[in-house]
């Protein structure tokens, strides 16, 4: 997901339509889709249900979204290469209760008020970036999490020409004034494409894996291009 933030603009854009349509669905209606949340029991059998389904109103779309993020396991969203979501139920204190709860749908729709939602390559929205701006990007990891010479190709959902791509966009927008702050793997390949960007490496806990022998501390680079971030 890709974040471009002006003054008085918000741009979110993303080339996952699903995603796209659950935030314009969190913006504008956030009322029905926890009304309709309420009514889905949290069960293996609802979770199935709703898995296989491809439902075509967009509101009924993204229901099946937050169900599926707020109850599959470990949160993880995983498409299979028929571009169906392939993720088992999680089970246990999965559930979509807190987006209630804690008020999380109606506090994203206050903030997501004024942005201009895009389902766009990352590309469009950088490329509008100027003096100013503040651009946020996360993208998907190309390459594994530790500095240790493994590389993980994640050809098919963010190439590596992508990572350059991206790369290449956000050196020139930080050529225009804009600062751009990037998500990523704390891997030697990162460093070597973003020579001469700030590094600043994050350690956080990652939880996301069937295997708990994987589930680590791990490190992590946020590349900063262009004017000091404050
Ligand atoms: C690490 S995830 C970030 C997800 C985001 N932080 C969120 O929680 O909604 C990477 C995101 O990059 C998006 N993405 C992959 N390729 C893209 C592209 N070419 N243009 C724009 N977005 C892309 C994916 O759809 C995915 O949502």
């Amino acid at each position: 997901m890709f974040f471009a933030l002006q003054p008085r603009l918000a741009v979110l854009s993303d080339i996952n339509a699903d995603l796209i349509n659950t935030y314009c669905l969190v913006r504008d209606r956030p009322a029905e889709l926890i009304r309709r949340l309420k009514r889905l029991p949290v069960d293996k059998s609802t979770y199935d249900r709703l898995r296989a389904s491809d439902p075509e109103p967009p509101v009924e779309r993204a229901v099946r979204f937050l169900y599926l993020n707020r109850t599959a396991f470990g949160g993880i969203y995983r498409l299979n290469l028929a571009g169906q979501f392939n993720v088992p139920y999680g089970g246990g204190e999965r559930t979509p209760e807190v987006l209630w709860r804690r008020d999380l749908l109606a506090t994203a729709s206050r903030v997501l008020a004024d942005a201009d939602v895009r389902h766009a390559d990352f590309e469009l929205a950088v490329e509008s970036a100027r003096r100013g701006d503040a651009v946020y990007c996360d993208p998907t990891y190309t390459v594994a999490h530790e500095n240790n010479g493994f590389v993980r190709y994640n050809q098919r959902n963010f190439s590596w020409q992508d990572q350059e791509r991206l790369a290449c966009v956000a050196r020139r927008a930080g050529e225009r004034g804009a600062a751009v702050v990037i998500s990523n793997a704390n891997h030697a390949s990162i460093r070597r494409l973003y020579k001469g960007a700030k590094f600043q490496v994050l350690e956080r806990y990652s939880s996301v894996s069937t295997d708990v022998s994987k589930r680590r501390q791990v490190r992590e680079s946020l590349v900063v291009i262009g004017p000091a971030v404050v």
